[in-house]
């Protein structure tokens, strides 16, 4: 049994991994990440919950069904970070700390880019790190949930 569970969600686009913009995003597909967030959840002592989809209705269940589920949500929210102001509402409802990742540099990257919807309801964003960036968010989340249990 893990001390605590954490919901890893990747928006849209985000199954071409390894194939898409490799100068931007990377040769790791989209398992290969999946492994990454398994093999730090194994050393964290938390258990990963690791999903993907093209559609805001999807993960806005998911993080519906979450809510009496996981103990915190680490979420690369692809396009609709800088579009969805129901992602960001989903992930508010639930009350659960949210760590925001995106494998580029958003702010080096074209203006649209540069506003996210996500990053109020989020306790951390981690930006430009390349994959690692999962890892590092869940730490992070391993850290916040320990001194929330510690309370
Ligand atoms: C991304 C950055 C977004 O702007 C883009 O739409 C993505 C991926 C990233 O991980 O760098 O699909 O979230």
């Amino acid at each position: 049994m893990s001390f605590a569970s954490v919901l890893v969600l990747n928006g849209p686009n985000l199954n071409l991994l390894g194939t898409r913009e490799p100068a931007i995003y990377g040769s790791e597909t989209l398992d290969d990440v999946a492994k990454l967030c398994r093999d730090a959840g194994a050393r964290l002592d938390l258990s990963i919950d690791f999903c993907q989809s093209n559609a805001e209705h999807q993960l806005i269940d998911w993080l519906h069904a979450a809510r009496t589920k996981v103990d915190g949500i680490v979420i690369n929210p692809a396009a609709y970070t800088h579009t969805s102001v129901a992602i960001a509402d989903a992930l508010s409802a639930i009350e659960k700390p949210v760590i925001e990742v995106h494998i580029s540099n958003v702010h080096r990257r074209e203006a649209f880019r540069h506003h996210s919807y996500v990053s109020a309801v989020a306790e951390a964003i981690i930006v430009g790190c390349g994959t690692q960036g999962y890892v590092l968010a869940l730490e992070r989340m391993a850290t916040i949930l320990k001194n929330r249990a510690a309370k």
